[in-house]
């Protein structure tokens, strides 16, 4: 098995190639491996299971407004990304999907025009704090990158800090023009 590459500092991740694009093994600072990768069809069943553990303010952070469950409809079209449009990453327990628990999301979504992207992405709060949304939110920036695409956006929360926060420091600008008070839009220029 390759070894885990060394982080260079307390954020970064341990990390090492697997098989496939957007594959990786993980480390984080409290010893717990991961796999990064692809969401994959058969994740759907363990992301609806794994929604209940969720904390009601991760799931409002996320999502804008409070939720009990992950519709079928909705698990099933995160589950299956269109090619080229949708960007879906998924951090796991070091098991093949259906079988792994699913603790962390990705994703990007192309905008219909083609020019950029919106980001969302929620770490569950077993694995937060430990680098791991920094690092996920990296990785869709480069594929944002390799698609030439010219911008990723988001709206976020007022309150939501760690999120700001962890924006601010990869680039993100606020743009509030059109949002409501309790709602920040920010955007990253990647052109
Ligand atoms: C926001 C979120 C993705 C951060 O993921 P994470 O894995 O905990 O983040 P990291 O450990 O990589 O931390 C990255 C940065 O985020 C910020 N951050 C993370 N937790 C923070 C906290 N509790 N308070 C303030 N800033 C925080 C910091 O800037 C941190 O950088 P630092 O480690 O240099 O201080 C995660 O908390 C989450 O999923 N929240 C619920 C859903 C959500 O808010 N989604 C975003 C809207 S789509």
């Amino acid at each position: 098995m390759k070894p885990m590459f060394k982080p260079k500092h307390k954020h970064r991740l341990a990390r090492a190639p697997m098989p496939g694009p957007w594959c990786e093994r993980v480390r984080l600072p409290d010893q717990r491996e991961l796999w990064i990768r692809p969401i994959a069809a058969n994740d759907a069943e363990p992301i609806q299971a794994g929604f209940a553990l969720l904390h009601p303010d991760e799931i409002r952070k996320r999502y804008g407004y409070a939720m009990k469950e992950i519709s079928d409809d909705y698990a099933h079209r995160l589950c299956h990304p269109l090619p080229g449009r949708d960007f879906v990453l998924v951090a796991t327990d070091p098991m093949p999907p259906g079988r792994a628990l699913v603790g962390a999301v990705a994703r990007l979504v192309v905008d219909d025009d083609g020019h950029g992207a919106e980001f969302a992405i929620l770490v569950s709060h077993f694995l937060a704090g430990q680098g791991l949304g920094r690092h996920m939110l990296c990785r869709l920036i480069q594929w944002g990158r390799r698609k030439r695409l010219r911008e990723i956006h988001g709206d976020v929360l007022a309150d939501n800090h760690p999120m700001l926060e962890l924006a601010h420091e990869l680039g993100f600008v606020r743009d509030n023009s059109h949002e409501p008070d309790d709602m920040v839009h920010i955007r990253l220029r990647l052109r």
